[in-house]
């Protein structure tokens, strides 16, 4: 079975807000920082927009994996790829034209991504596996850090796996959501190469010895 190498993404929904330059530093080990902007519209939380995220992309030691958790991305996420995000991802719920939109993204220069909530099944979207640089399965309910993960999940990145394989296309599989040492062996062993990890990397004693430990459990899942 073909499969990327892994990737550990922090979120920096779990950072402290007031030291966001610090916290960036904390996870340079990490493969990219995951940058949840939530709208309170699409999901009852608020982070930042624009602004903020600009910024981030400026001091940012890592590549920025953006997650919009947004209405009307159509109209919204093509300027999160004007900043130089590495990579944008828009929900597939929200959005009106994924197809155009994901080739938005990819015209201006960020890879282009789609996320499923936890009971949005995958059938409908799997034509438009080549239009995409990654798929992210949510694995809570988006909106908030610090929630359990949803085994029930598990099938569907079973499915995504299979699909991507089958389809041919370079499509990375990423899972967000009660990311822990546990769970990220049961993601791995389903399929996912990229896993975001909040709470479990930032209420870690140690950030790096935690982004070190899940790199670990993961590369071991998936055998190498
Ligand atoms: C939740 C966000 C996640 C969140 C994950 O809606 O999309 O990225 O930060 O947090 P943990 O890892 O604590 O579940
Ligand atoms: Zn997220």
């Amino acid at each position: 079975m073909s499969r990327h190498t892994c990737a550990i993404h922090p979120s920096i929904l779990s950072a402290d807000f007031l030291r966001l330059g610090e916290e960036l530093q904390a996870i340079k080990t990490a493969d990219a920082v995951h940058v949840d902007v939530m709208d309170q519209h699409f999901v009852p939380n608020l982070t930042f927009g624009p602004p903020v995220v600009k910024r981030i992309q400026d001091e940012s030691p890592l590549p920025l994996d953006i997650h919009l958790m947004i209405e009307d991305p159509d109209r919204w996420a093509p300027e999160y790829a004007d900043m130089g995000a590495y990579s944008v991802t828009f929900h597939a719920e929200a959005a009106t034209a994924p197809i155009r939109l994901a080739r938005e993204l990819r015209a201006r220069g960020s890879k282009a991504s789609m996320a499923l909530r936890p009971a949005t099944g995958l059938d409908s979207y799997m034509d438009m596996l080549p239009e995409l640089d990654m798929l992210l399965l949510m694995t809570v309910e988006p909106g908030f850090g610090g929630q359990a993960f949803l085994d029930v999940v598990v099938p569907k990145i079973r499915a995504a796996r299979k699909a991507i394989d089958g389809s041919g296309a370079q499509v990375a599989l990423q899972v967000d959501g009660g990311v822990t040492t546990e769970t990220i062996r049961i993601a791995a062993e389903a399929g996912a190469d990229t896993f975001v990890a909040g709470s479990s990397v930032y209420g870690a004693e140690d950030v790096a010895v935690a982004i070190e430990n899940l790199r670990r459990e993961a590369r071991d899942a998936i055998g190498h």
